[in-house]
């Protein structure tokens, strides 16, 4: 695991405290006031991305993370990692395009959770980015479930993530510990680790510790 691995990677202590508070303060420190948040729902195309989206990915994921105080502002970075690793799958990289501007992007690693001599195969979320302008517009919300249906094609059943508990219930999250899926990475409370079943039942019987595989650093 590297250091510039935000959402999962934390190999000092004092990056998991920093990421303990992300993970309890975001909604504190992002969202604007009820009132100011009260904007118009986006329909937007959602479809894979494609090499000449690659630069702009990058940059509206820095402007994605840019205002978030706790962030080390190294998210495009760790996409453009990502996007090299063995275990890219380039259908699970998907851009939120509006009037023909990539606004979003949403991206699924394929990943292991093992258990003594049993692997199950599983996907993490990571990461999630709205270009600012747009957030609170409906986005985020179709860009995950688009991913979800095009995980279930391609024969994912379920996903997890380490994120705003108070975000990713809506699309079925819930702590991972509810099937004794477990991290090494410490975290600053249970329900902070989630997973989701993109099959009902698929996450039965499943349980052990997530592997982050070499290639993610
Ligand atoms: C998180 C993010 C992807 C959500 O995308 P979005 O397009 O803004 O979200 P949607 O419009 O689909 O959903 C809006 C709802 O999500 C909630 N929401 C958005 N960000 C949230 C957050 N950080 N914590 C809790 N709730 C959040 C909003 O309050 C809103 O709730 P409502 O429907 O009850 O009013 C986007 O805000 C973003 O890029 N943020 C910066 C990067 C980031 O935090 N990525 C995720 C890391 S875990």
């Amino acid at each position: 695991m590297t250091d510039d691995y935000f959402l999962f990677s934390s190999v000092h202590r004092q990056k998991q405290v920093t990421h303990a508070f992300l993970f309890s303060g975001m909604n504190r420190l992002n969202l604007p006031s009820h009132e100011n948040r009260k904007t118009m729902k986006q329909t937007v195309t959602i479809r894979k991305e494609t090499l000449p989206d690659y630069q702009r990915v990058i940059e509206l994921t820095e402007k994605a993370f840019e205002t978030l105080e706790i962030s080390e502002h190294n998210e495009g970075k760790l996409v453009e990692k990502l996007r090299k690793e063995p275990t890219f799958v380039d259908e699970l990289s998907l851009v939120a395009e509006l009037k023909g501007q990539v606004v979003g992007h949403i991206l699924f690693t394929p990943m292991v959770i093992e258990n003594g001599g049993h692997k199950f195969h599983t996907l993490i979320l990571a990461p999630v980015s709205v270009l600012p302008e747009f957030q609170k517009q409906g986005i985020g919300g179709q860009l995950i479930h688009a991913g979800h249906q095009k995980a279930i094609e391609l024969g994912f059943h379920s996903a997890i993530l380490l994120g705003h508990p108070e975000y990713y219930p809506r699309f079925g999250y819930k702590p991972a510990s509810t099937w004794g899926i477990k991290t090494q990475i410490p975290l600053p409370c249970d329900d902070v680790f989630m997973a989701v079943e993109l099959t009902e039942g698929r996450l039965t019987g499943v349980s052990g510790m997530v592997v982050f595989p070499p290639e993610f650093g």
